[in-house]
């Protein structure tokens, strides 16, 4: 598969742009099934963006993230937090909807790292446009795709943490605005928190102590942003 890089516009300067390059990617094979790219949506000027895993089966069907059952467990989740669901964009590890058939079940599959190298400059794409201030990541497969193999959520969630070192930054993305004189902008430093996942959440024994957890998590992004 050639990646989802072929099939972005160099051209592109804002997301609507980049949504719509994205409806015709065949960067990977995972379009071959879905019915439709699930691209990011959100204020363009979010300060926060939220990086998921990939569209689940409403999501696929409706062709916008987190709006299924995980999606609503977010968004009540950002409410708790005091986060203002106005200001923030949300998105994908991966843009198509991987999934098993059983009978005539669609059952979700976890992307392999294959579908998140060929998708991630998608994401880059988006972090370029939107130069966060902080990125939430959700569960692994956003850590994978943002942050390599050896990043672990489970240890390292809630904490507002610098970029490390080891993973491009989303201020190095490239169209860093420039000011009138050409120069590089001054853009502020991306920081990232760390989750788990909605849909851990929505699987978990005890779902209150996850959810709690959750929300606890997103305070410290609200808490950054005051
Ligand atoms: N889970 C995700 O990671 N993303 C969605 O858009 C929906 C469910
Ligand atoms: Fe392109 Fe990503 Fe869809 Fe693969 S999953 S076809 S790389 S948009």
């Amino acid at each position: 598969a050639p990646g989802a890089q072929h099939f972005i516009p160099p051209d592109a300067d804002d997301l609507a742009a980049l949504r719509t390059a994205a409806t015709d990617c065949r960067g990977c094979e995972l379009y071959q099934d879905a019915t439709q790219t699930v691209f990011g949506r959100g204020n363009a000027n979010a300060r926060v963006v939220f990086v998921g895993e990939q569209p689940g089966d409403v999501e696929d069907q409706k062709g916008l993230p987190f709006v299924g059952p995980a999606g609503h467990l977010l968004r009540r989740a950002v409410d708790d937090a005091g986060l203002n669901p106005r200001e923030l964009y949300i998105t994908n590890a991966v843009k198509h909807f991987r999934f098993e058939l059983r009978g005539k079940r669609r059952i979700h599959q976890t992307p392999d790292q294959v579908h998140i190298v060929a998708c991630r400059p998608w994401l880059v794409a988006e972090f370029a446009q939107l130069q966060p201030e902080v990125v939430v990541v959700l569960g692994a497969t956003a850590a994978k795709a943002l942050l390599g193999p050896s990043f672990r959520v489970t240890r390292s969630r809630g904490v507002l943490m610098p970029w490390p070192d080891s993973a491009q930054r989303p201020q190095d993305f490239t169209r860093v605005p420039t000011d009138a004189t050409g120069q590089l902008g001054s853009v502020p430093p991306a920081q990232l928190v760390a989750t788990i996942h909605p849909s851990a959440v929505l699987r978990a024994d005890n779902r209150e102590i996850a959810y709690a957890g959750l929300v606890d998590d997103l305070k410290v992004v609200a808490g950054a942003l005051a």
